[in-house]
């Protein structure tokens, strides 16, 4: 009896500890109990998750290591030059990464980098001081492949008190919570009648643009498929396939539409399906100005061309989907266009240009050509000259002048 009740006590304390082991693997998601994590949907969707995790949108922001930078650290690449006594040398230093300022040969301040912004094209990075992110004064462009001011910074002083606020993020992160508190700081600003400051809470932070950014909450959606595998409808989850036009725009215009309109709530909480109409104060295409910038609004370019306005279907994943392997090339994206313009027809001087300079399957190189924004510009190290970082307008059109 007594060896009974021994064994018992066992028993009970290894299902008790093996219950605790458990718990305290159990992820836990901050953006609270309706999330699942990405984690949890590779068991069921193995090639959607390769091809998310491999995208540009889960790379949207990163934790700083060196996988994940894209300059170069190398002596001879890693040099900005403010002026005859200082400059910032981009150094690697026991694992981390740092820009430090040296004045006449000697170290004067030391920099981490933290957190990293962007990767198809140019990266910008932050580092943590006292619940905030800052940005470091010298980002990576692809285009030069070099390091360069970050954008609208000078090129002879180093600044380190930018703020990379929250909106940042929630364009380019999946999560980060803030606190407002009251301040008598300068740095604050108005929000329903009192100074307030957001303070960022790093331990929040998940970097990238998740399956349930785009998707919504997933985690009754699992569970419902875990307990019940049989079951080969999906449960609990909205399917793109369902949503009309507008409301497949809206999920991406989220973040595709610029950044001017006054919001009525956070980015963060935006589920597929909902409509914009609810977050901002104005319809997010309803700015017609001719001159919208080339970065950051697509939606808005696209719906001032004659195919947006003119076609029925025609949404972001017309041309974008977000679980290709690898970014499409001008002749799949030239296929798409001939999917609705197989008879379109040339005049006999444009015939001779695309015969003589361009395939005729380069579409996009004359209707979206590359452009010049406006609102990035940066400048090398030792240079005056002011550089553009150019993108292709989704303002589908002809064009005269055609940058390469
Ligand atoms: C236990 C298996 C299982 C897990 C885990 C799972 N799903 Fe699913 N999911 C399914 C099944 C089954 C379907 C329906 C068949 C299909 O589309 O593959 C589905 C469909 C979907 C769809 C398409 C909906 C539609 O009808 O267009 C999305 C989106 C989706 N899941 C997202 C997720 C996300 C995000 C996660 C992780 C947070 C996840 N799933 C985890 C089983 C699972
Ligand atoms: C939560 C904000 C957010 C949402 C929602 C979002 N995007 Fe993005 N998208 C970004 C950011 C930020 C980048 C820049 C990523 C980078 O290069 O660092 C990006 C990059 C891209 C790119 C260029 C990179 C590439 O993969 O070639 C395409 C195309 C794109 N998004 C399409 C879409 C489409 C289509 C949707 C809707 C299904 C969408 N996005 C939804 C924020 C978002
Ligand atoms: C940038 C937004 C975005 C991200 C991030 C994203 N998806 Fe999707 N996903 C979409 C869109 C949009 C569709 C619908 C495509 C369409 O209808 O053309 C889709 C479709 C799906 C489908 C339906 C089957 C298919 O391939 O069309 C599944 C399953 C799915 N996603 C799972 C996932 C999982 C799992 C992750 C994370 C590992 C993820 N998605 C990340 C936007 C996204
Ligand atoms: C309204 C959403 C939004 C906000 C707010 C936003 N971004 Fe972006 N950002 C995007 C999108 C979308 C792209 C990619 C497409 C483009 O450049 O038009 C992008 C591109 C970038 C890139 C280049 C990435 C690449 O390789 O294409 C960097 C770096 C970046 N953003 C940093 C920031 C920083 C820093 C802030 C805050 C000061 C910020 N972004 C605010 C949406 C946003
Ligand atoms: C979903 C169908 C669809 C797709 C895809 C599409 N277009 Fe169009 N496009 C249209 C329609 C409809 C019109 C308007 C025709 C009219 O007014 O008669 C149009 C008009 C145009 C025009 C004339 C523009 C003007 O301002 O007069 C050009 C040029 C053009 N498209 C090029 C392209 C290119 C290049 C692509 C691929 C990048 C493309 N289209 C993709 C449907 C589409
Ligand atoms: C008719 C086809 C088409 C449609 C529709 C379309 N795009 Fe694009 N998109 C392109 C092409 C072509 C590129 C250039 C790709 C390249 O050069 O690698 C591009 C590039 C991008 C980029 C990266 C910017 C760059 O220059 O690398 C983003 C972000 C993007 N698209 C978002 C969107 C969003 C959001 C929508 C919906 C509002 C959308 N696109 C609709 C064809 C399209
Ligand atoms: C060398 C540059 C170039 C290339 C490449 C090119 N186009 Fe054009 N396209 C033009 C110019 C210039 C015009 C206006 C003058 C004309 O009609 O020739 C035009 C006109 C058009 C129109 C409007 C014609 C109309 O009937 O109103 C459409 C549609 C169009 N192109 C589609 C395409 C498609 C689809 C492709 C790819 C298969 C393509 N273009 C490749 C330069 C180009």
């Amino acid at each position: 009896m007594k060896k009974i009740k021994i064994l018992f006590a066992i028993i009970v304390l290894a299902v008790f500890l093996v219950n605790c082991t458990n718990k305290s693997d159990e992820y836990i998601d901050p953006r609270g109990t309706d999330y699942a994590g990405p984690e949890s949907c590779i068991q069921c969707h193995q090639v959607q998750y390769e091809s998310a995790t491999h995208s540009a949108h889960f790379k949207a922001t990163s934790p700083a290591n060196k996988e994940n930078i894209l300059g170069h650290f190398t002596n001879g690449h890693n040099t900005f030059v403010y002026d005859k006594n200082t400059k910032l040398v981009i150094e690697e230093r026991n694992d981390s990464l740092y820009q430090v300022i040296y004045k006449n040969g000697k170290e004067v301040e030391a920099y981490a980098f933290d957190v990293i912004f962007g990767i198809k094209h140019a990266q910008t990075s932050g580092y943590w001081k006292n619940h905030y992110v800052y940005e470091l004064p010298i980002s990576y462009y692809k285009s030069i492949d070099n390091w360069a001011t970050s954008p609208t910074y000078s090129a002879t002083t180093a600044d380190f008190t930018r703020k990379i606020n929250k909106e940042c993020f929630a364009c380019h992160s999946s999560n980060i919570s803030s606190r407002f508190i009251t301040t008598k700081s300068t740095e604050n600003y108005t929000f329903m009648g009192m100074e307030v400051e957001d303070f960022l809470s790093k331990s929040t932070l998940l970097y990238g643009i998740d399956c349930e950014r785009c998707h919504g909450p997933a985690k009754k959606h699992v569970q419902a498929h875990l307990k019940f595998p049989d079951i080969k409808k999906a449960q609990y989850i909205v399917a793109f396939s369902h949503l009309n036009r507008q409301q497949r725009i809206d999920a991406c215009a989220l973040c595709h539409s610029g950044n001017n309109k006054s919001r009525l709530k956070s980015r963060y909480q935006y589920k597929p399906g909902e409509s914009l109409m609810d977050y901002f104060t104005e319809n997010p295409r309803s700015r017609d100005t001719l001159n919208m910038d080339v970065h950051g609004n697509q939606l808005g370019l696209l719906s001032q061309s004659k195919c947006f306005q003119k076609s029925v279907t025609m949404d972001c994943m017309t041309c974008h989907n977000p679980h290709q392997d690898k970014p499409q090339n001008h002749i799949t994206y030239s296929k798409i266009c001939m999917s609705c313009h197989l008879d379109a027809k040339h005049s006999p001087t444009t015939q001779k240009t695309i015969s003589t300079t361009l395939s005729a399957d380069n579409c996009v190189e004359c209707h979206m050509p590359k452009q010049d924004s406006r609102a990035i510009r940066f400048q090398e190290s030792n240079s005056s000259k002011i550089i553009s970082y150019s993108l292709r307008t989704h303002k589908i059109g002809t064009y005269t002048a055609v940058k390469k």
